[in-house]
């Protein structure tokens, strides 16, 4: 039955991590295909087929019981576009969040949301749509996470964080008390994060400074 069928968005490293997932979730039999803007005929990913995005959307696109999707790419633009490319087809959103985070101790959990292994939520946090918390991340008390926004393994947010839309986190990123993160800001890998960072530039270092106005 289609209902239950689900479909990743992506096709690289961010999609095999996301099936190790659903594996470990116990829901990667349910995997439809991974799908990407362009795939060579036959290509596969963990023996699933890997389909171009014109074929997806013209297979179910008389369907009314269409998989469920989820965006798998590391590039934020990509990802989004192709997520708004499945939306606008009328797909609905499945979310992949560890077993680890107590859910109903947090604020809102938006839709096609991933949270991966040994990864933490303390309590009141609020994760929007198509944001992705990578492995082994600690997110303290009301934290605001944006939409489309992705953060690296290993970053540690501290409490009343807010980070926009669309927000870049490397790789052991922290980030101290009260913070806001601008939209579609980029944070270098390692990182301390100690006054408020400006929409669209990226910045590096501990305690973090601006690199770079415009990305
Ligand atoms: C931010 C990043 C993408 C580099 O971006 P970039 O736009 O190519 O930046 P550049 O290499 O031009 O560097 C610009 C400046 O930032 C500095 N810089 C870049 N990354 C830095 C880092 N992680 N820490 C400290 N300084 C850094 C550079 O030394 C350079 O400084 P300078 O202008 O004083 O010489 C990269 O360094 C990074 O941190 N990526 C994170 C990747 C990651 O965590 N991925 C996880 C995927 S799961």
């Amino acid at each position: 039955m289609a209902g239950d069928k689900l479909i990743i968005i992506g096709g690289g490293r961010h999609a095999l991590e996301l099936y190790h997932l659903l594996e470990e979730l116990d829901r990667s039999q349910f995997i439809y295909c991974f799908v990407q803007d362009e795939a060579a005929p036959g290509l596969k990913l963990q023996g699933l087929p890997v389909l171009d995005r014109e074929t997806v959307l013209h297979q179910f696109s008389s369907s009314d019981d269409k998989p469920k999707v989820i965006g798998a790419i590391g590039s934020i633009p990509d990802n989004k576009r192709l997520i708004n490319t499945f939306e606008a087809a009328g797909f609905g959103f499945f979310n992949a969040i560890t077993e680890d985070i107590a859910l109903k101790r947090q604020k809102f959990i938006g839709e096609g949301v991933t949270i991966a292994q040994k990864s933490m939520l303390t309590v009141n946090v609020s994760i929007m749509n198509h944001a992705v918390v990578n492995i082994g991340c600690n997110i303290s008390h009301d934290v605001v996470v944006g939409e489309y926004t992705q953060i690296s393994p290993g970053a540690n947010i501290a409490g009343h964080v807010i980070i926009e839309d669309e927000v870049f986190i490397g790789a052991g990123v922290t980030i101290i008390p009260r913070i806001r993160i601008g939209k579609g800001a980029y944070i270098a890998a390692g990182a301390c994060v100690t006054k408020d960072v400006p929409p669209f530039t990226m910045v590096a270092g501990v305690p973090a400074v601006i690199k770079k106005y415009s990305i």
